[in-house]
């Protein structure tokens, strides 16, 4: 007889780890393959508004309840003259897009965007090109976007269409500039001093903004960490947050291995916060530096198709991965890292929102669907907003190739006061086993459980389509409430939501 594989854990309402900020449910559109063209953006679609931007789309966006995009790269600001998006769209230039080897016709710029974004519901996170440009360019725009008016690009703005300003708070100083890929790639030193002098000018044209500087492409480049350290030495005292950027994948089918990458994603944060700390520390600041996860997801899926995409074509189908049942698991292990770590990190994009490692797809002139990593996202965005709590959890542990002592049980709590609701988030990641929990909510007295949202699956390779969405989520978990001890039994392989509400 197999013996049963149990977890514990104790949710107390008086152990906090902070307020979430619900920016971490953010996400990314970038001017690359069908994000824009065929993704948000499509004239012709029989949903398209009289913008041409597509409804159906819109609606899955607004489903998702995103609270800010980041726009509009990505690899691409790196290239990008933002004037040549802005004004009648009949004047705009086509332009060699270097970064992804395509055309790009400036149809959407910025303030179509803008426009799109208010529709959406969301904020803008707005990067600046510090590739092939740098001060002027930023000052430019950033007095194009926030200035009421009366001077040469406010009034530019106006002409354009747009009486008000888009006050825009978030701004990215350039993208991933320590990548060798980067247009405009830099070292550490001058992309610190070239952040910090752009921060200067583009606060002295609007004082209420925030500026996130570019940390590391990745925990594996080779600077890291010292990227970090060298970037923030200079420009410390100028910006609000340092970005952090990571993807994963499942390349050598190793599924018990790619469930524990949320552990090297937690490292990751753990090392940028130490290294913020050490900059604080040198410095003598009381500032303490926040985090901004602005680029997350799994990418592989799509690589050997990209290799093949014939150069210079308008909105190729670029980076369309197509996710499977693991990949959405992984997604909510990624989600619950950012909540365990709620305390520093404050921002987060999924990269990316439509079509271009999207957990929305298109169809051109077609259908729109979701795919499984949609749900994680979903869930956590809605439920997940309120005071993230520190659980106590005993779990049952499994080692892989890359990581020891990992936890089937995989968690995080959301308490939202003010709704009187608790959200338990959890991944089973046993295989075969179910995983029997027995959690300790004493502390919630009157709550019962709402329901319990389980994404299941026999096949960890099975992928939703425009024609059949086979990975959705149920609610019919079974986790019940006596006695102030919750028993459930996550099945093998799942993500779970357990809602309590006050009875
Ligand atoms: O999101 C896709 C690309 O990944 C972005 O353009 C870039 O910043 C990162 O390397």
């Amino acid at each position: 007889m197999t013996q049963q594989l149990k977890a514990k854990m104790i949710l107390d309402k008086e152990f906090r780890i902070s307020e979430v900020d619900k920016r971490i449910y953010g996400s990314f559109i970038e001017h690359l393959g069908r994000a824009v063209y065929g993704g948000i953006y499509e004239p012709g679609h029989h949903t398209a508004d009289e913008n041409g931007f597509r409804r159906d789309v819109l609606d899955l966006v607004t489903e998702l309840q995103v609270p800010i995009i980041r726009y509009p790269g990505g690899n691409f600001v790196s290239g990008y003259n933002w004037e040549d998006g802005v004004g009648p769209k009949e004047q705009r230039k086509r332009r060699l897009e270097l970064a992804w080897r395509t055309i790009e016709t400036n149809e959407v710029g910025t303030n179509e965007f803008v426009q799109w974004a208010k529709e959406a519901n969301a904020e803008v996170m707005m990067a600046v090109n510090l590739g092939t440009r740098g001060i002027d360019d930023a000052r430019n725009l950033i007095e194009y976007c926030n200035h009421p008016g009366g001077t040469y690009w406010s009034d530019l703005r106006k002409q354009h269409g747009f009486e008000q300003p888009h006050k825009i708070k978030t701004w990215c100083l350039g993208n991933e500039m320590d990548g060798p890929w980067q247009i405009g790639h830099k070292t550490p030193v001058e992309y610190g001093r070239l952040a910090i002098e752009t921060a200067k000018v583009m606060r002295w044209v609007d004082p209420d903004i925030e500026l996130v500087a570019c940390g590391s492409s990745s925990a594996n480049m080779p600077l890291f960490p010292e990227w970090e350290a060298t970037v923030l030495d200079h420009t410390y005292d100028s910006v609000d947050y340092i970005s952090l950027h990571q993807y994963y994948g499942n390349r050598d089918n190793d599924t018990p291995n790619y469930l524990a990458l949320s552990m090297n994603m937690d490292h990751f944060i753990k090392t940028v916060i130490s290294t913020c700390d050490y900059v604080k520390a040198k410095k003598r600041s009381k500032k303490t530096l926040n985090l901004s996860f602005d680029e997350w997801n799994v990418w592989y899926h799509s690589n050997d198709a990209d290799r093949k995409i014939e150069p210079w074509s308008i909105a190729p189908p670029q980076l369309e991965d197509i996710y499977n049942f693991e990949d959405a698991l992984l997604v909510g292990s990624m989600l619950i890292t950012f909540l365990k770590h709620a305390d520093r990190v404050k921002m987060a994009c999924m990269a990316q929102l439509v079509n271009v490692i999207a957990p929305i797809m298109t169809e051109n002139g077609g259908k729109s669907w979701r795919q499984t990593i949609f749900y994680p996202y979903l869930h956590a965005s809605v439920y997940g907003r309120g005071v993230s709590l520190q659980p106590v959890v005993s779990s049952p542990k499994y080692d892989s190739k890359q990581f020891t002592d990992v936890p089937y049980l995989d968690t995080a709590s959301v308490y939202n006061e003010e709704k009187e609701e608790v959200t338990i988030f959890a991944v089973n990641r046993h295989l075969e086993e179910p995983l029997q929990l027995a959690c300790d909510v004493r502390s919630f007295e009157g709550y019962r459980v709402a329901e319990h949202i389980v994404l299941e699956h026999d096949d960890l390779k099975a992928v939703n389509t425009a024609e059949s969405e086979t990975v959705k989520p149920h609610n019919g978990g079974n986790a019940r409430l006596n006695d102030g001890i919750i028993e459930a039994a996550l099945p093998k392989a799942s993500w779970n939501v357990i809602r309590l509400v006050k009875a």
